[in-house]
């Protein structure tokens, strides 16, 4: 089974409460989905292999560790994913840039593929997939089975809130995916949406309502 870990480190804490704010602007609602998702990278990237190597300091030869191993893409789930990539980006500079762009019918909440472009050697790399959303998981469910049509495999799934609901959909769906979120919420509402959760996040990182 995927394991789900939450992240609940003071900062990423503290910042999620002004998030959840329905006060909170656009601008605002923006910079801090970033900055949680650096600090939650931190923990999603926490066992990237190490390997030794020989450093020339002014001093002495010192030996020392660098990441080694698979390199990393980081695919957002259109569009509220976006909001998390530059967040990630400052930690890991060299990662890829998939995007794959899903939406949740209105009326079905069923999750419907209207994009997916992908790093050419996708297969070669280890993938943190972000949303900054876990609802249903029908979002999660399908990006991932999509990555996985596709030959990847070494897959994370990285969010803000979750919902109980949605953390059983995807461990059920994709039990070798780890989950890292900074809150299980309690529930989700009749239209779907997670409670107490924060609204819409793509609406409020866009401001398109
Ligand atoms: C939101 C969110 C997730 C999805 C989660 O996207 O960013 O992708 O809902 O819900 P689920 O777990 O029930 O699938 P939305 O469908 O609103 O699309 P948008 O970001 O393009 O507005
Ligand atoms: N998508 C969102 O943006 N918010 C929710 O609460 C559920 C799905």
């Amino acid at each position: 089974m995927g394991k789900l870990m939450i992240v609940d480190h003071p900062l990423v804490q503290h910042k999620l409460s002004l998030l959840r704010d329905k006060n909170t602007g656009s601008k605002e609602f923006s910079e801090l989905v970033s900055e949680i998702a650096m600090l939650m990278g931190y923990e999603a990237t926490r066992d990237l292999p190490l390997t030794e190597v020989e450093i020339e300091t002014p001093v002495a030869i010192a030996k020392t560790k660098v990441i080694s191993g698979h390199k990393l893409a980081l695919v957002p789930i259109l569009r509220a994913g976006l909001g998390m990539v530059n967040g990630m980006m400052q930690l890991v500079p060299a990662a890829k840039v998939g995007h794959i762009g899903i939406y949740r019918d209105p009326n079905t909440m069923v999750p419907v593929e209207y994009y997916c472009k992908l790093p050419a050697d996708i297969v070669k790399r280890d993938i943190i997939v972000l949303d900054p959303m876990l609802a249903t998981g029908g979002s999660a469910v399908s990006a991932i089975s999509l990555l996985k049509e596709k030959g990847a495999a070494n897959i994370k799934f990285m969010c803000i809130v979750a919902a109980p609901e949605g953390v059983e959909a995807l461990q059920t769906a994709h039990p070798d995916v780890q989950i890292y979120c900074a809150s299980l919420d309690q529930k989700l509402n009749d239209h779907k949406y997670i409670v107490p959760g924060l609204g819409d996040a793509g609406d409020r990182i866009f401001g398109t309502k």
